[in-house]
């Protein structure tokens, strides 16, 4: 097609509302036969915060940003965000580039955009595939405000070791949940067709060895079917546009470079039709690996085994052309990656829409639905470890309240790492909160100590707010620092003087509660053992303050559920609850069996744990057939109730275990889970059917199998349930 850039600059209203000119859809084969080599090399390439150039030098930098674009050599920028700044880029290569072919805007939209929702972790603590679809939807829809059309998200890692920073992007440990989840957060980036999520990192980024962040990973074809390619498989199912790449190796060979996990699987086995970007520096980083020799070699290795795009770093686009003169690199490789990153363009309607409304930009961002949207999703995240003696809720009659810790009145740290376009100054503290939610009572907030150790505990001050008050609730966690990208900790116990903090607050007495905001399971030890109720809130998010003041006093009951076990000590972890028996499992006997000398197996607080203010009973399952056939089906009833005083919510979880198989099976796997809302004394029945998805495995040649013998079923509100019954396949 014929592009006309005078036309197309007339049509450009200053307001850049208008659609451009293209009439008719852009015809992505005659596109590439137009292409020159450089040109296609520059689809390929994803360039990072064109547009912001400042300082000395600004001018110059800016020129050859500019150059660059027009020149056709890029594809992608990501970390450019903003109408005005997206649409001065896009200008340049919709109407000075020879083929005025739009470019791709990028950015980490997480958990939330201007608007933050609780980090992934803490969201998926929701149970709830409804909240994480919307939020998905309401952060896409900010984004797309500011020019962003990608983002690089959902993170969709299995993760079974929280000194792995990364722990606080991802759903947690399981796979079925992570697949639910997966699938919710895609449909959610992508409703209405006009944005684009990101599966990453593909794939076992989580299995990190010793939980440091880029380690290297070896794992078993097996654990990659079972454990880790699921969440990526249910992203294709529901149509996730693009894959990333993660940084580690997968038993010998970054990803990356990995033709076994981007070509044979994703593309031959799952179809996947969108395309592939490296994260940032990763086919560069292919040297450091080990496995280049140098840039050439490196983006031979990434572009030969599937990686269509690359982030940052820039051995495509400067050795590209020469691999194809050398005839290393077949021609057709570059222009099927050209066409899988076009079609996509194309998909998202970037030659119809290449900009972004400038005016009312500002009207879409933070809006009174996305505030209360964040308030909803940070409650339905809490999840209430511990409460003795029904210490929570608080009475909203209190006269005085003590705020005391580092998370009391935060606005920086209770977003959360990845806060992508979010701002502190948008931020509800704990502080704030309960001041909104008490407008009577006198409510006091002393930091006490902060969360590095810098500095001491500030006894005099703790000690004043406690006199003064008729309850103390205590803010401890992480700093948004301590949790996230290369955050990897060797000690998950609360760091600095919080424990010294909390000790303090124990001796003297008065009533309190502790609420954790953090991104990643901690190992409490003390704190699970002594204080009377432990409310998990996560980072909670711009609204996590009104939330919070939401569930202590009261208004909202809290049902969220873990996601990640808890551990005792970190020397449990790697820790889940779906775990193998070994030869000897602890029932067997005291000694010689797979144990600990110094803390039991089990973690502190286990996967799908989660109290409520009120109480619930989960009746035994009943099964619709005590056989089945392996094509068969099996529908699980049971009745949860809600047999307390107050209405709640309850997350009625179903787990089954293959008794014996040909190959070793987890102990008991989640296959199914429904989060219900319940009045005083009300009962529902929820069903759960298992079939051949949920009952079946990779057998010893990888094809999946169900096979005869007895299956175990478990229903409860926690991977701890007890309730089971028993059904045979024949
Ligand atoms: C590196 C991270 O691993 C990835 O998750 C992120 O999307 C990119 N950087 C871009 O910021």
């Amino acid at each position: 097609m014929k592009r006309n850039a005078t036309l197309l600059a007339l049509l450009f209203s200053a307001t850049c509302s208008l659609a451009s000119a293209w009439a008719e859809p852009v015809d992505i084969e005659a596109l590439i036969s137009k292409m020159t080599v450089e040109e296609k090399f520059g689809q390929l390439q994803q360039v990072s915060g064109f547009g912001f150039t400042t300082g000395p030098g600004a001018k110059a930098e800016a020129d050859k940003q500019m150059a660059q674009i027009r020149a056709g050599g890029c594809g992608s920028i990501l970390n450019s965000v903003g109408a005005e700044v997206t649409n001065r880029l896009q200008r340049v290569a919709v109407e000075e580039s020879r083929l005025h072919i739009p470019i791709l805007f990028g950015f980490d939209v997480i958990h939330g955009h201007r608007t933050v929702f609780p980090n992934p972790l803490g969201e998926s603590a929701s149970f709830d595939p409804k909240t994480c679809e919307e939020t998905a939807a309401a952060a896409a829809e900010e984004a797309y405000a500011q020019g962003v059309r990608w983002t690089f998200a959902p993170m969709v890692d299995v993760a079974r070791d929280a000194r792995w920073g990364r722990v606080m992007e991802g759903a947690g440990e399981d796979t079925y949940l992570g697949c639910q989840l997966a699938t919710a957060r895609v449909k959610g980036f992508q409703r209405g067709g006009k944005f684009a999520a990101c599966a990453k990192h593909f794939v076992a980024y989580g299995a990190a060895e010793a939980g440091r962040d880029y380690n290297t990973v070896d794992v078993s074809e097996r654990s990659l079917r079972e454990v880790y390619f699921p969440p990526f498989k249910a992203c294709v199912d529901a149509g996730v546009m693009t894959f990333m790449t993660s940084f580690n190796e997968v038993s010998g060979t970054p990803s990356t470079a990995n033709r076994f996990v981007m070509t044979d699987v994703l593309r031959g086995e799952w179809k996947f039709p969108g395309f592939v970007v490296s994260d940032y520096d990763a086919v560069e980083e292919l040297k450091h690996h080990g496995l280049a020799a140098d840039s050439r070699e490196a983006a031979l290795r990434g572009l030969m085994a599937g990686c269509d795009m690359e982030m940052s770093s820039t051995n495509y686009m400067k050795e590209g052309a020469a691999l194809v003169r050398e005839g290393k690199l077949p021609i057709e490789v570059v222009n099927e990656s050209v066409r899988r990153i076009l079609r996509i363009k194309k998909q998202l309607g970037l030659w119809e829409n290449p900009y972004t409304k400038e005016d009312g930009e500002q009207a879409k961002l933070l809006t009174p639905a996305h505030r209360s949207l964040a308030r909803t999703a940070a409650a339905r995240s809490m999840v209430l470890l511990k409460n003795d003696k029904g210490v929570l809720p608080l009475s909203p009659t209190v006269k005085s309240v003590a705020i005391i810790g580092p998370h009391g009145n935060n606005q920086a740290d209770i977003i959360g790492a990845w806060h992508g376009a979010g701002r502190a100054e948008d931020a509800v503290t704990l502080l704030q909160g309960i001041k909104q939610k008490l407008p009577g009572a006198s409510v006091s907030y002393v930091q006490g100590c902060d969360f590095f150790g810098k500095l001491p505990v500030d006894k005099a001050g703790v000690n004043a707010a406690i006199a003064s008050a008729e309850v103390v609730i205590v803010a401890v966690g992480e700093a948004e620092s301590q949790s996230g990208e290369a955050k990897s900790r060797s000690d998950i116990g609360l760091s600095g003087n919080q424990l010294e903090l909390i000790k303090l607050v124990h001796a003297s007495g008065k009533p309190y509660v502790v609420t954790l905001m953090n991104g990643r399971p901690l190992a409490l030890g003390w704190v699970a053992d002594n204080s009377p109720a432990i409310l998990e809130a996560w980072f909670p998010g711009t609204e996590g303050g009104s939330a919070l003041a939401d569930v202590l006093f009261g208004d909202v009951n809290p049902g969220g559920k873990l996601p990640m076990s808890f551990p005792r000590v970190v020397g449990q972890v790697p820790i889940y609850y779906n775990h193998k028996n070994t030869g000897r499992p602890t029932y067997l006997r005291p000694e010689y069996v797979s144990n600990y000398q110094d803390v039991p197996n089990d973690p502190q607080y286990a996967f799908g744990h989660g109290l409520s203010y009120t109480s619930f009973t989960v009746s035994n399952p009943l099964l619709s057939s005590a056989t089945i056939g392996a094509d068969g089906t099996v529908t699980v009833r049971a009745t949860v109730t809600n047999t307390g005083t107050r209405a709640g919510d309850e997350v009625v979880q179903c787990y089954v275990r293959d008794r014996a198989a040909t190959v070793t099976r987890p102990v008991r796997e989640l296959k199914g889970f429904q989060r219900v809302a319940l009045q005083p004394g009300e009962k529902r029945e929820v069903t759960f059917t298992l079939g051949q998805r949920e009952l079946g495995f990779y057998d010893q040649t990888m094809k999946w199998v169900v096979e005869p013998g007895e299956f175990d079923v478990f229903v409860g509100n926690s991977s701890n349930a007890e309730a089971t019954a028993r059904f045979t396949v024949r």
